[in-house]
């Protein structure tokens, strides 16, 4: 199989380093941003330690210039970015009632305007190559909507939107731009959730557990690879059950 450069953004989280591991060890060559050198560096070096090799640069996704500056060390780094996963991302619970206009902002500039920032500087080299993959992490909530999570749930609906109208404009130029919707993953993002309400989420679960990351991972490198070119515009879920819209 061949060997691209993949941007993984916000590849140090739970979900993130699961998708980097397994884009590198498919020989990919996997880069990432960071806001906290420091942990950053640490967590190179842990990967480092599994075999798995992840250049790193500096970057805020909320930032259209410093998400700029970011692709352009990436590439500088690794050469052109072919493979660019959405995937930084935060949240800021709290019942809309209560919501700040901080917390809103928060999760709408992290989650969704990211993806302006970070696709823009990428999209029009891999239209000029004639190759790309372009995957968003949304999530469930964006599909279903979550209590306490107004702001979440309209940043990762609005990430869809984003992939389908990208799928269209760019299906004749060889780029596929998808969406995975993960439910509720075991990641510290979701062990944060207070644990009388996580208990309640685990009863809607089907499955009856929560997911792993590299199970959200390997539909990613799926959908990165080469066998699925034909698979543009989709939202796939992995959620154990838990939404089952169609
Ligand atoms: N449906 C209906 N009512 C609910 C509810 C729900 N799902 N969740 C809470 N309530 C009710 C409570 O029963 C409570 O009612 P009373 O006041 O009548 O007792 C009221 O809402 C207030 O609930 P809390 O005590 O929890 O209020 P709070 O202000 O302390 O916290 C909250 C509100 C921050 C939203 C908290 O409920 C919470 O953290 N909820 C979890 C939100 C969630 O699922 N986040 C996902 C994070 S992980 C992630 O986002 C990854 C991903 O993609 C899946």
């Amino acid at each position: 199989m061949s060997s691209r450069v993949a941007l993984i953004t916000g590849g140090t989280g739970g979900i993130g380093t699961a998708i980097c591991e397994r884009l590198a060890r498919a020989g990919h060559r996997v880069a990432t941003n960071y806001r906290n050198e420091e942990k950053a560096r640490a967590w190179q070096e842990a990967m480092r330690a599994k075999g798995v090799e992840v250049f790193l640069a500096p970057g805020d996704v909320s930032d259209p210039d410093s998400a700029a500056a970011m692709v352009r060390a990436v590439e500088q780094g690794l050469g052109p970015v072919e493979i660019l996963v959405n995937n930084a991302g935060i949240t800021r619970d709290a019942v809309f009632h209560k919501m700040s206009y901080q917390q809103w902002s928060e999760v709408i500039r992290t989650n969704l305007d990211s993806c302006f920032n970070v696709t823009r500087p990428i999209i029009e080299g891999m239209r000029e190559r004639r190759w790309g993959r372009i995957v968003q992490i949304s999530s469930v909530n964006g599909q279903k909507g979550q209590y306490g999570q107004a702001n979440y749930a309209a940043a990762k609906a609005g990430m869809h939107g984003f992939t389908i109208s990208l799928a269209q404009e760019n299906a004749k130029h060889g780029i596929t731009v998808n969406t995975v919707s993960p439910g509720y993953v075991g990641t510290d993002m979701v062990m944060a959730v207070p644990e009388h309400i996580r208990e309640k989420i685990l009863q809607q679960i089907p499955t009856g557990r929560f997911g792993a990351p590299e199970e959200i991972a390997a539909v990613v490198a799926f959908l990165v690879g080469e066998e699925a070119a034909w698979i543009t515009g989709a939202n796939i879920a992995i959620n154990g059950g838990q939404y089952m819209g169609w």
